[in-house]
């Protein structure tokens, strides 16, 4: 698609986007990690970007280019990923779609463990990481007028989804099925839900540019309504 300025809608919109998995580090040379390709994250911030947004795109580790006209910052773990979020708002939009770790590891090792002995296994502490969709849904006079997250479930998905929805207070949450033979993680295709406060809407299968594409529709004709 191409805008000229005066008609790419969301010229003038400042949208954040969050994506990939993070990387939180045991030792220098190991990290726990989780399957997040960030395509569907990256998707959303080349669809925002195409309707005329200013996107910056907060983003673990992933394999992928930065979309053609997308602010990258670069990030491995949690606590990076929301240093780098709260140095970008204030923002219109938030769309978290990373696949933050929910534990780091409490104290990383400053040298490589070492199998010293068969009998001796490490032992690993976690801390919980800061919930940066629900930081980002609470920051007061600098929250983003429309907040979104998704909500990676292997079971009970519209429940689950709806309960996330209060539990960050963010206004829309993407609720998608990542049980492996879904093939979501690290797949081309998405099947998701949209869940709000009145209620949810399911979206049938499609790829996640398509997914993305049908988001960013969605947040021109909220954005209309509150003008
Ligand atoms: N999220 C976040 N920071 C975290 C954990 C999650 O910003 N530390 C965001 C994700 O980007 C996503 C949403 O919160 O938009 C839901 O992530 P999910 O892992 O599904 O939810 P959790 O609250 O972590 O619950 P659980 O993993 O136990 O299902
Ligand atoms: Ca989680």
């Amino acid at each position: 698609d191409y805008f000229t300025p005066s008609t790419a809608p969301l010229q003038g919109i400042q949208a954040l986007v969050t994506a990939g998995p993070t990387h939180e580090a045991i030792d220098p040379v190991r990290y726990i990690a989780n399957h997040s390709s960030g395509k569907q994250g990256y998707a959303i911030a080349a669809a925002l970007q195409k309707l005329g947004a200013n996107v910056t795109l907060v983003s673990g580790p992933t394999n992928l280019p930065c979309p053609a006209g997308v602010t990258r910052i670069a990030v491995q773990s949690a606590l990076e990923m929301l240093a780098a979020c709260e140095k970008s708002l204030p923002a219109d939009i938030a769309v978290c779609a990373a696949a933050v770790a929910d534990w780091r590891v409490d104290k990383i090792a400053s040298t490589k463990l070492k199998k010293t002995s068969a009998t001796s296994l490490p032992k690993l502490n976690f801390a919980l990481n800061p919930d940066i969709l629900a930081s980002i849904s609470r920051d007061g006079p600098n929250r983003p007028g429309l907040v979104i997250g998704f909500a990676a479930e292997t079971e009970a998905v519209e429940e689950n989804a709806k309960s996330k929805l209060a539990r960050k207070g963010c206004d829309w949450i993407i609720a998608n099925d990542v049980s492996p033979q879904t093939g979501t993680f690290g797949g081309d295709n998405n099947t998701v839900l949209l869940v709000d406060q009145t209620g949810s809407e399911s979206w049938e299968t499609m790829t996640k540019n398509a997914v993305a594409e049908k988001l960013a529709q969605r947040i021109v004709e909220k954005l209309k309504l509150n003008t």
